[in-house]
């Protein structure tokens, strides 16, 4: 085998070997669990993602988070110091049992496996990464959540003395999100911990954050520190910024354009200088799983 120097092995390196080896041998340790993932398994597109595997480098130095900047390169470049320990998660509301955990709390109860998803942001391109995650249902059902229990708020951190962009009022912080409660359960809805087989990086939004893979990037609360189950539908740092641009679905559509850009296709990020363009698919390439939750509904009102 040809030997490698150790500035070489970066993390995608180290997650390929592993990767390789782990097909090879059947051989599966710790959190990632290859293969045994129903929802990945069930799902053709999802099973092509492997293929095309965005590189680590692109996922972790071009981020959106505001709360570090508005640049495409703020976020690793301001986040690194960042503190996350100690965190904790609150999930209270509308539930019978209000719970508080902290990370590490929640990594011990509720294992990650890996997802590969595509997140499509509604500026226009995509990634695919291989995340380490678990259902956000899984969260939920502890919390035991009302039959008033009809949404999901999620809030990110405030902490500007740590977060330079949240000294400017570009959104209204703290970032919020949320979900209607059968999205919220969907098991594609998950809690991320990490990527590349490794802990979040803080520019993807350590120690935990979201992703919903049909719905823009937007929706993906990063740095969550509170899980609100309430009863009328929450209004989105992004909709109150701007409700004309930013709905509460944001399901991915190509045939529903932003005032901004068009959602028909999308730029494939890290495919070279020439950039691959991709038509964009209804719900993200995922509506075998989800279009059923949105049957009868004008997606082009409840955008
Ligand atoms: N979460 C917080 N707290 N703040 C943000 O600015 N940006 C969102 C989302 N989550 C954002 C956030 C947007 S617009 C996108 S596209 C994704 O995070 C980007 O995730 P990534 O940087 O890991 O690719």
């Amino acid at each position: 085998m040809k030997k490698i120097k150790y500035s070489e092995i970066t993390p995608e390196k180290i997650y390929n070997r592993r990767r390789e080896f782990i097909k090879r041998f059947g051989i599966t340790t710790g959190s990632l669990i290859i293969g045994q993932n129903i929802i990945n398994t069930a799902n053709a597109s999802t099973n092509n993602l492997e293929k095309k595997i965005t590189e680590y480098r692109y996922i972790t130095t071009y981020n959106n988070y505001y709360e570090f900047g508005t640049r495409k390169s703020d976020p690793v470049e301001k986040s690194q110091n960042f503190k996350t320990k100690p965190w904790e998660i609150t999930i209270d509301g509308e539930v019978e049992k209000k719970i508080t955990l902290t990370i590490q709390e929640i990594k011990n109860m509720f294992p990650s496996e890996e997802r590969i998803y595509r997140l499509r942001c509604v500026e226009g391109w995509s990634m695919i990464i291989p995340w380490l995650g678990f259902s956000l249902s899984k969260i939920l059902e502890k919390a035991s959540p009302t039959s008033k229990g009809k949404f999901v708020e999620f809030t990110s951190v405030y902490d500007p003395e740590q977060m330079p962009g949240q000294r400017y009022p570009i959104l209204k912080w703290p970032y919020k999100e949320g979900l209607r409660i059968d999205e919220a359960l969907h098991p594609l809805t998950t809690l991320v911990t990490g990527l590349y087989n490794k802990d979040l990086p803080n520019q993807n939004g350590a120690p935990l954050r979201l992703i919903i893979p049909w719905k823009y990037g937007f929706k993906s609360t990063k740095a969550i520190v509170n899980i609100k189950l309430v009863e009328k539908m929450p209004t989105s740092s992004w909709m109150r910024a701007s409700p004309k641009e930013y709905g509460f679905y944001s399901n991915v559509n190509p045939n529903v354009d932003h005032p901004r850009w068009s959602q028909a296709s999308e730029r494939v990020v890290g495919s070279g200088i020439l950039s691959e363009r991709i038509p964009t698919q209804m719900f993200n390439g995922y509506g075998d799983e989800v279009a059923n939750l949105y049957s009868g509904m004008d997606l082009k009102k409840y955008f």
